[in-house]
């Protein structure tokens, strides 16, 4: 999820770059338990992110907390040892009968961090995030927009973990953002190509490579200093010390990650890119070789690896690694790197996941569907409303993840051992209150029930 905070930084949860024509657009793309997560977006609690104007739904409180408005759904969740996840900005708006309820009920509580994405150092976000801890002006006011609270707890000075009537919370597991690659510096492609007009008139300027090079440089995070990627790693071992002290008198969460997988990688890969120079100077071939991604070099899976690694060495492996991906671009490129980090977490021991999300992400009148030629593509019909007259947006962004779940078993992605987030991180479904419930078709739990009962159950990855 792509959320911009006050200060127009970015703070994301699927960071999917796609850059296409000279326009950039920036697309969202959210233990021993169980495989399925149930994810629904009550985001009212993130206050800083309002993807169209307004922010989305409401809150648990009389929503997903009122578990006789999805009765079929919990018994699915509960005869496989499922989750929900809870943004951990809408902790301080519950109360704690609430949290307990689901652990009462045999649903595990994963709670999403937001902070992530933030260019500060590990200590900082763990002191805040767990502690309510500012080096020096309020960092909940300054990210995330919650300076004066009123109905809700206050996160500064306790941290995200205390609920609205002042209880201290635990929850069985806290799901990490993505922190690369958003926070590496990249070439400004534009200016690397010298592209002020679009069409382009002319590509390539006459400087050398290296000057073109440090005339496009873009870091939005300079103070993560310049072994980037190894900081940007240990940011997470630094968080996870603060996690482990706080939590340890009562029970340390385990911890699940979100990894990107999208073309930006290849983009932000200075070395990568030296490379496609030394192969295409021509300025047509490079930029059709940079658009098309015809010479990927993958670093992005060794990364995932050293992370993993990493995070194992401190004892917090994590439970699972969550893909989330942008299918739509360059559907073969998405689908080799999935296939390639499945092996590598297989190899590790780790749990490969999903983050089942609609890839029409903001836009209307759209489903995602599959164009079966000799490769298989993942496109979006943005005129769904011609095909499907019949349909709510609900409604398209429920096919639209029925259409990607088959899509993704039928190209051997999605087995019986991938975890499964069945979750929205934007505008869609609408659903507040007693609309959240299961039987209104194209809601969040419907969609979830379908999806068990439709796939899940009848493959066999489900009980
Ligand atoms: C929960 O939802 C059911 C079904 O709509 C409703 O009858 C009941 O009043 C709700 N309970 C609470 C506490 O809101
Ligand atoms: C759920 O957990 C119980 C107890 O821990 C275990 O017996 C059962 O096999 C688990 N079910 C699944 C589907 O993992
Ligand atoms: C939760 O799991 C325990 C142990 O497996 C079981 O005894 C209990 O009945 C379950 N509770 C519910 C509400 O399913
Ligand atoms: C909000 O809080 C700040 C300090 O955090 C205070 O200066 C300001 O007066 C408060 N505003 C309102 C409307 O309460
Ligand atoms: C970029 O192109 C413009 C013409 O479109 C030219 O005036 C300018 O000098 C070029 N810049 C560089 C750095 O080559
Ligand atoms: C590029 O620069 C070189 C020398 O710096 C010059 O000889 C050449 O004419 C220039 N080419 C263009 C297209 O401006
Ligand atoms: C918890 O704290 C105690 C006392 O400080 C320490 O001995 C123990 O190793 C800690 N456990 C973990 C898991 O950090
Ligand atoms: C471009 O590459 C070709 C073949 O690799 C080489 O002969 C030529 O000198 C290169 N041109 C420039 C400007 O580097
Ligand atoms: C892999 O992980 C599972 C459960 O997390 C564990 O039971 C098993 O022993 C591990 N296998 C290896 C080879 O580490
Ligand atoms: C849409 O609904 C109308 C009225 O219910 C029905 O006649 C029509 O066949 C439906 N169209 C499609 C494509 O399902």
């Amino acid at each position: 999820m792509i959320i911009f905070s006050k200060s127009n930084t970015i703070i994301s949860i699927l960071f999917v770059l796609i850059y296409f024509q000279n326009i950039i657009v920036r697309l969202q793309s959210v233990g021993s338990k169980g495989k399925f997560d149930f994810g629904p977006n009550q985001l009212a609690s993130n206050i800083w992110y309002k993807p169209k104007g307004q922010l989305i739904n409401g809150h648990y409180e009389n929503s997903y907390s009122n578990f006789s408005l999805w009765s079929n759904l919990l018994l699915h969740l509960q005869n496989n040892n499922g989750s929900i996840s809870i943004q951990a900005s809408e902790i301080g708006y519950m109360k704690n009968e609430a949290l307990m309820n689901f652990r009462k009920n045999n649903i595990s509580v994963i709670v999403v961090l937001p902070a992530f994405t933030q260019c500060y150092d590990g200590t900082i976000l763990g002191l805040l995030e767990l502690y309510g801890e500012s080096p020096k002006e309020n960092l909940f006011c300054k990210i995330f927009d919650i300076c004066n609270s009123t109905d809700r707890q206050d996160p500064n000075g306790k941290g995200w973990f205390v609920t609205r009537d002042d209880f201290a919370y635990t929850p069985d597991f806290l799901n990490f953002d993505e922190r690369m690659p958003n926070l590496i510096p990249y070439l400004d492609y534009n200016k690397l190509m010298n592209i002020s007009s679009n069409p382009p008139q002319w590509l390539y300027p006459n400087l050398s490579w290296v000057d073109r090079k440090t005339l496009a440089r873009v870091d939005n995070c300079p103070q993560a200093g310049t072994n980037r990627i190894s900081n940007l790693m240990h940011d997470y071992i630094k968080y996870l010390s603060i996690m482990n002290k706080k939590f340890n008198s009562t029970k340390i969460p385990g911890i699940q990650i979100n990894w990107n997988v999208i073309e930006g990688w290849e983009w932000r890969d200075e070395h990568c890119l030296d490379l496609l120079y030394d192969k295409f100077n021509d300025s047509k071939q490079f930029d059709y070789a940079y658009r098309y991604i015809t010479n990927p070099c993958h670093q992005d899976t060794p990364h995932l690896k050293d992370l993993v690694e990493l995070l194992c060495s401190v004892n917090n492996c994590p439970e699972v690694v969550y893909m989330d991906m942008d299918l739509t671009y360059f559907t073969s490129y998405s689908l080799e790197v999935l296939h390639m980090n499945k092996q590598i977490l297989n190899s590790l021991n780790i749990s490969f996941g999903i983050n089942l999300v609609d890839q029409c992400v903001e836009i209307d009148n759209c489903v995602a569907e599959i164009l079966s030629t000799d490769h298989s593509q993942v496109v979006l019909n943005l005129d769904a409303e011609s095909k499907y007259p019949n349909l709510t947006r609900n409604q398209m962004q429920e096919l639209s993840l029925i259409n990607v779940l088959n899509f993704l078993i039928n190209q051997n992605i999605l087995d019986k051992d991938t975890h499964i987030a069945i979750t929205s991180w934007t505008t869609w479904p609408i659903e507040i209150g007693q609309q959240t419930n299961e039987l209104r078709s194209g809601g969040m739990a419907h969609t979830a029930n379908e999806i068990f009962e439709r796939i899940l159950i009848p493959h066999s990855f489900a009980k």
